[in-house]
């Protein structure tokens, strides 16, 4: 199953494709995660991605699409992916379809996730995330064990300053909901609400798959 999960950020893309991974045993591709790697290492990309990164911008279409195009011929794709913030533009949409038709696969469906831009700021202030396993905690929702607060093992986002928040709303309502009309007009759109609790989305998100035949 060759899936991509959309929606503004906060919306819950991390949080639900974890579960995915799990469900249906195929990778979770997030740009957004590759991208903080390449910062933390210090890689020619890490070093061109921060300032963008850093001001809740868009890193240029060329060098994601030349990242996505390496993660994408690893072997664990073979049974599918789920694409986790890409494509985030119409020329990265473009830039996909040609490099899935260079691979021979094709994409069975877009899942757009949504939620209001007052819970998304909301989410995105209070999330906290795991440095050791990933995981994703809310402090309002959801919050991490002491303990793991106690030892400094969970973290904030740069980005997730309420200043930066609202530039990365705007970003995405000027670049990347676009692409709801651009996949709804091919036939892959898959609306889903996203704000209920994470195991709600989850199971509306499982029926809209199993719905479509997925
Ligand atoms: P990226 O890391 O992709 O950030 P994003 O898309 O802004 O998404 P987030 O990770 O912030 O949110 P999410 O939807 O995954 O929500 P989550 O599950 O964590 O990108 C970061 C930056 O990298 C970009 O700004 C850009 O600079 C660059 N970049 C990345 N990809 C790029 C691309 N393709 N092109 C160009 N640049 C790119 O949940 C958020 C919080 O809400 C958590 O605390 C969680 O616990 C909580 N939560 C989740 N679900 C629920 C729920 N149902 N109810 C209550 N709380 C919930």
């Amino acid at each position: 199953m060759n899936l991509i999960l959309l929606g503004p950020p906060g919306a819950g893309k991390g949080t639900q494709a974890k579960m995915m991974v799990e469900e249906f045993c195929i990778p979770q591709i997030s740009t957004g995660d590759i991208l903080r790697a390449e910062v933390t290492s210090s890689s020619e990309l890490g070093r061109k991605a921060k300032a963008y990164m850093d001001a809740g911008d868009l890193v240029p279409d060329d060098l994601i699409l030349k990242m996505v195009k390496s993660r994408l011929a690893q072997k664990d794709c073979a049974e599918g992916f789920i694409l986790d913030g890409f494509p985030r533009t119409i020329p990265q949409a473009e830039g996909l379809k040609s490099l899935l038709s260079e691979l021979s696969k094709k994409l069975d469906g877009v899942v757009s996730i949504e939620v209001e831009d007052e819970e998304l700021v909301k989410r995105l202030t209070s999330r906290w995330i795991s440095k050791s396993t990933g995981k994703i905690y809310n402090m309002l929702f959801d919050p991490p064990p002491r303990d793991l607060i106690d030892s400094g093992d969970v973290y904030q986002r740069d980005d997730d300053k309420e200043a930066t928040v609202r530039n990365r709303l705007q970003v995405y309502k000027k670049k990347t909901e676009p692409l709801i009309n651009y996949y709804k007009r091919s036939g892959l759109l898959l609306s889903i609400p996203g704000s209920g609790e994470p195991g709600e989305v989850f199971a509306c998100l499982k029926k809209t798959l199993y719905d479509k035949g997925l």
